[in-house]
């Protein structure tokens, strides 16, 4: 049974005091301990006080980004060992905001995943194709040129911290979301992807998430496809009601 991983991905969102009301909320409605592995990620900002208010929960903590650098002249980025620092051990890599707005490419990804591996961290990799992909029917060669140039240089060991996340990007905050048959398509193809290019074990045991207007209504169809093992979530986190509806969709 692959791990299931529904994870928060709060973008640019909340201050300080909206980030305590909104843990607070989650803490208050998580009556039960859910079945499947809960993160958030926080802006950076909130990372600490985030960490200090879940640790006796368990809901892991992640951030949003990172620099491939352990330490340097980067102004305004933040290293592995930071984060680890402040009991953060998961990162969100790869997010088509960050390939769109700051020119991310595989090779630089390639970069940042290495490091974060060798800093033990685990990996929620990032990828998906634009509208246009789809429509010319490149969606398949997009994703797996993604997928290619920034991970399948690792090693077996190294793919037990990849948390693998497809995101069409046409699906990305638009309400749009990819139908459960599409999704089930996509995820089926980079599974063949991993066992043809990496090894069964991998692709056998590698979580992969959906993420895209994944809203309460929508979940448990997703979530139910076969190869489908949880969400990215976007808006739908910032309200903890519809977060914990989506984390008890399996
Ligand atoms: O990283 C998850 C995010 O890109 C999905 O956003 O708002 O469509 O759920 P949203």
């Amino acid at each position: 049974m692959r791990e299931q991983i529904v994870a928060g991905n709060w973008k640019m969102n909340n201050d300080l005091a909206e980030t305590e009301e909104l843990l607070g909320e989650m803490k208050m409605q998580m009556v039960k301990e859910p079945e499947a592995t809960v993160m958030v990620a926080p802006a950076f900002t909130n990372l600490y006080p985030t960490f200090q208010a879940l640790k006796d929960t368990p809901v892991i903590v992640a951030a949003q980004n990172m620099h491939e650098s352990e330490n340097g002249a980067f102004t305004g980025e933040i290293s592995a060992k930071m984060l680890q620092s402040i009991g953060v051990t998961t990162v969100i890599l790869g997010h088509s905001e960050r390939r769109a707005y700051f020119h991310e490419t595989n090779e630089q990804l390639a970069k940042k995943v290495d490091a974060a591996i060798s800093a033990g961290m685990r990996v929620i990799f990032c990828f998906g194709e634009e509208l246009e992909d789809r429509k010319n029917d490149k969606h398949f060669s997009l994703v797996e040129s993604q997928l290619k140039e920034a991970l399948f240089h690792l090693s077996e060991d190294a793919w037990k911290n990849i948390i693998l996340a497809y995101e069409p990007v046409w699906a990305i905050g638009t309400g749009e979301t990819a139908s459960p048959e599409q999704a089930q398509e996509m995820h089926k193809h980079i599974r063949t992807l991993l066992k043809d290019n990496v090894s069964a074990s991998v692709a056998e045991n590698t979580s992969i998430l959906y993420g895209g207007s994944v809203k309460p209504a929508n979940a448990r169809e997703i979530f139910a496809k076969e190869d489908v093992d949880g969400g990215l979530i976007g808006g739908a986190s910032l309200k903890a009601v519809d977060f914990l509806e989506i984390v008890n969709s399996f």
